[in-house]
């Protein structure tokens, strides 16, 4: 089969290397095209990186000598690519503006950008839980006139830890109507440098600006309805959400207790509920699709980001300790990869998603 032709615009920062590292050898997709800022335009892609290729390994043979392109040259990037993953760093208007302009061009676009995610026609994925969302970008077509163009997103990197296994339950037939959950978030998840080894070496910082809000309303949006007009979030599930960084190099685990209404599900039914799931990319033999995207471990002090953040390759959730809860109905811990299946590996599988549905 010939491979799509892709581009990366942000490829020379943490999510973009990820790309890089993760699309190499890929069965579908192949990177023709890395682009980035004006300050990196016109370098090759490894000195472009040179002192700041944080991936294990070396820089993929195939992209080290690519010629890094300037991402507002949406024509030029446009004309070597099928489509492109966009990780660009910019202030959320401004990313809006250049992943709207690629569109316009008609080139899809899969963001791991925020800036589109409470866009109304802008579908937020994750595959195994609103592939169906996929329906909103006719929708978002045509309210701007885009031929052949669109925009997807992919959630903020926690929201998978603890929105797949509420899902899964939700599907079985026992929705979640409240959600508390503490995040304790891995330092990849704030880019690079990141945060000073002097604030977060022996300590924990409970705060991480807008991550609360994302955690809340994000998953509403997941969960909610397509009609003619676009997305419309769910509204009978609350949550609560606690968000902390923590010294950890990768991995996101979320603390959560839940409520349900009514029926209420037993230990051993959410157990085997989870155990069981799989869904839109599992039957559709998604290349980046871990076998089982929920791993449940029985091990009383697990999940733990060292232990299990590479569980199904990066892409599957581990839960843990399921218990019940002194205030709402049950206690579990979610853990997953915020690099792989929290930002370029999430991004991967919603590609895939779209050529599978014949998007792009
Ligand atoms: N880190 C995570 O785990 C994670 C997870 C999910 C989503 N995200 C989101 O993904 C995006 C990228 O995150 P990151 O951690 O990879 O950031 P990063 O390491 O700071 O990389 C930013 C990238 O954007 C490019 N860029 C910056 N300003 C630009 C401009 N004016 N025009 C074009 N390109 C520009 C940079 O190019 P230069 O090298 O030329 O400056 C670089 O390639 C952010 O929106 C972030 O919120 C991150």
């Amino acid at each position: 089969m010939e491979k799509i032709t892709v581009g990366v615009i942000g490829a020379t920062g943490m999510v973009g290397q990820q790309y890089i590292c993760l699309l190499e050898n890929h069965p579908w997709f192949e990177v023709v095209c890395v682009a980035a800022s004006q300050r990196c335009a016109g370098k090759p892609y490894r000195e472009a990186v040179d002192g700041r290729w944080h991936m294990h390994g070396d820089i993929p043979a195939a992209v080290a000598n690519l010629t890094v392109m300037d991402a507002s040259d949406v024509d030029a990037v446009s004309g070597r690519c099928r489509f492109v993953f966009s990780a660009v760093g910019m202030g959320k208007q401004a990313v809006r503006e250049l992943e709207n302009r690629y569109a316009a061009g008609g080139t899809p676009v899969v963001s791991n950008n925020s800036a589109h995610r409470t866009t109304p026609d802008v579908p937020v994925l994750i595959p195994e839980v609103n592939a169906y969302h996929l329906d909103a970008i006719a929708t978002q077509q045509a309210n701007h006139d885009w031929d052949g163009g669109f925009v997807v997103v992919k959630p903020n990197c926690s929201v998978q830890s603890y929105l797949i296994p509420v899902h899964a339950l939700a599907t079985a037939g026992y929705p979640v109507r409240s959600l508390v959950v503490t995040m304790l978030q891995g330092l990849s998840g704030a880019g690079y440098p990141g945060v000073s080894a002097l604030d977060i070496v022996d300590n924990i910082v409970p705060f991480i600006s807008g991550e609360e809000e994302k955690s809340e309303s994000e998953p509403l949006k997941i969960m909610g309805a397509v009609s003619g007009r676009g997305i419309a979030p769910m509204d009978n599930l609350t949550i609560s959400a606690h968000c902390t960084r923590v010294p950890v190099l990768d991995g996101h685990s979320a603390c959560v207790s839940m409520g349900f209404g009514d029926p209420k599900p037993g230990l051993e039914e959410i157990e085997r509920i989870w155990r069981e799931f799989t869904s839109v990319p599992q039957d559709l033999k998604l290349p980046s699709a871990p076998p089982r995207p929920i791993m449940i471990s029985t091990v009383p002090d697990r999940p733990q980001p060292r232990k299990d953040r590479l569980a199904g390759k990066g892409m599957a959730i581990t839960v843990g300790r399921l218990r019940p809860c002194n205030v709402l109905d049950y206690r579990f811990v979610g853990l997953s990869h915020n690099t792989i299946r929290g930002a370029a590996g999430g991004g991967i599988l919603n590609a895939e998603l779209l050529k599978a549905r014949g998007l792009l």
